[in-house]
């Protein structure tokens, strides 16, 4: 996958699917699977460092989550999120985050949010930098949401968003992240817009979908939203294997001969 090959994908009416990653280990393992791309999303303030929201991301994080993700990844398109602020302290500061992520190895950066970042998208695709839009729930402006809710509700709000999502386009987004708004209006953009769309939460008529790596392993059990399809139980596959391994050190069966040297 490439920056050409995304809309080659809507084109083609071919779904394009994206996971989250934030470690070497994972992106090892992903970067031997068919997944089209990853994020190293600003989710990793929450998943990974067990933060409340968003919010507490820094560019410093994301640079080292980034740079972990970009070595153990090298064959797959690799986006990292702008953090939160980084796009609201003026064009130097939104600049030089760019230059550390795609330093550290993304190849294009998600900023959230619409018509108060189009001239800075424009800035930077000018630049030389995909830019991936994102819309509907954006996480890290959750203390103005009121909460994980779902957006756009209301007509007003949709025809809001779809404008949001045209001047995306405009600003020169090779694709958007549409997060939990109604299936209707995820499919009213993704037919409006020529760049594809990823949703989460956004039904089933956009042109790909993405999830949280760790979401969709199960390694979360308490987290289940509405649009979660877990594919595995890493939670109990852990437990199992880690409880497992301490019964064998307490009872003596590990290690054997087998496993130690002579
Ligand atoms: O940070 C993140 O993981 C995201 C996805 C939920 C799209 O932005």
């Amino acid at each position: 996958m490439n920056i050409l090959t995304f809309n080659k994908r809507k084109i083609d009416k071919q779904k394009i699917s994206m996971v989250t990653c934030y470690d070497h280990w994972s992106a090892k393992i992903l970067n031997e699977t068919e997944v089209d791309c990853i994020l190293v999303g600003d989710s990793l303030a929450v998943v990974m460092h067990g933060f409340e929201s968003t919010v507490h991301a820094t560019v410093e994080m994301m640079e080292l989550h980034v740079a972990a993700v970009a070595r153990g990844a090298p064959d797959k398109f690799i986006i990292a999120d702008m953090p939160f602020l980084s796009c609201s302290r003026g064009l130097e500061v939104a600049l030089e985050t760019v230059y550390r992520l795609m330093q550290a190895g993304a190849n294009a950066v998600k900023i959230e949010g619409d018509t108060h970042q189009v001239n800075l998208i424009q800035h930077i695709v000018e630049a030389g930098v995909p830019v991936m839009g994102h819309l509907g729930l954006t996480p890290q402006s959750i203390h103005n949401l009121g909460g994980h809710k779902v957006q756009a509700k209301d007509e007003v709000q949709a025809s809001k968003l779809i404008d949001g999502a045209k001047a995306l386009e405009r600003a020169g987004c090779f694709a958007i992240v549409l997060e939990c708004i109604p299936t209707k209006l995820g499919s009213c953009v993704s037919q409006r817009a020529s760049i594809p769309t990823i949703g989460i939460g956004a039904g089933p008529h956009t042109d790909g979908q993405v999830l949280v790596l760790h979401d969709l392993l199960g390694v979360n059990p308490e987290f289940s939203p509405k649009f979660l399809r877990r594919y595995a139980d890493s939670h109990s596959a852990i437990q199992n294997a880690v409880n497992t391994f301490h019964h064998d050190v307490v009872e003596r069966a590990f290690p054997s001969l087998q496993e130690s040297y002579r």
